[in-house]
């Protein structure tokens, strides 16, 4: 489950090619253009930097990017949908590098949105702050999601349950899954060289979501707003370190 500094250093160019694919994502991103567009361009770009789109062909899943729009939660599948003004758009990014993998995702708003989504957006991409200032040695797995959960219901919104962080590296998905929310059963500690992919999902209304007919479109099931913030973060003996993060990249 650890990674040595050498390793560290391939995982942080892998994220880094996520982080920057979302700030493209989100200096492209505009009223009218499709979510198929969006992600034919992740793919070149990160084909350009070296590195194969991690979520293509995973459990057969079609596209590089995960787009999933106001109700939609997460594994939305990119198509000829257009955005529209006052959507909120959740961006998931997989990257494979040099033998490592790479996952970030974010929320934007589209022109114009209501002040309930402004509120949702900035309280789960502070939950996700709060979650990986909780990645510190010595701390347990389920510290991370008793921060993130305590502070989401202080703002009157609601944490996923169906699906979780987890740890990364060699493979998307490792061992051990970092709920979002406490579960007093995930006692491991964290050490150093540990990475861990960190993703609240945040709900304004119930926290219980449904599949769609498509098997990948996740979606709440009261057709409440939903957003989903994420980063790839490694555990050193300086406390947290977000992987791929640069100055203009954040
Ligand atoms: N960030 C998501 C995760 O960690 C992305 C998986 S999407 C899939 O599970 F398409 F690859 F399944
Ligand atoms: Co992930």
């Amino acid at each position: 489950m650890r990674k040595s500094p050498g390793e560290l250093a391939i995982m942080d160019e892998a994220n880094r090619i996520v982080l920057e694919v979302l700030a493209m994502i989100e200096r492209t991103l505009e009223e009218g253009i499709t979510t198929a567009e969006l992600d034919a361009m992740a793919e070149k770009m990160i084909r350009d930097m070296g590195g194969i789109p991690a979520f293509k062909g995973y459990k057969g899943y079609p596209a590089t990017l995960c787009v999933s729009i106001n109700d939609e939660v997460v594994h939305g599948i990119p198509g000829d949908r257009k955005i529209c003004d006052g959507d909120i758009v959740s961006v998931d990014c997989g990257v494979i590098y040099r033998g490592y993998y790479g996952d970030a995702a974010k929320t934007f708003s589209v022109g114009e949105v209501d002040d309930i989504a402004k509120k949702l957006l900035e309280v789960t991409e502070k939950a996700l702050q709060l979650g990986v200032d909780e990645c510190r040695s010595g701390k347990r797995v389920s510290d991370i999601g008793k921060r993130i959960e305590k502070y989401v219901s202080s703002e009157g919104f609601n944490v996923v349950r169906k699906f979780v962080g987890h740890g990364i590296g060699r493979s998307l998905h490792e061992p051990p899954e970092v709920p979002n929310f406490f579960d007093p059963e995930k006692n491991m500690k964290l050490k150093t060289g540990m990475v861990l992919a960190i993703e609240p999902m945040v709900t304004v209304g119930s926290y219980e979501v449904v599949e769609d007919e498509d098997g990948w479109t996740v979606r709440t099931k009261d057709g409440s707003l939903s957003a989903h913030f994420e980063y790839s973060v490694a555990i050193t003996k300086n406390g947290p370190r977000i992987l791929g993060l640069r100055e203009d990249n954040g």
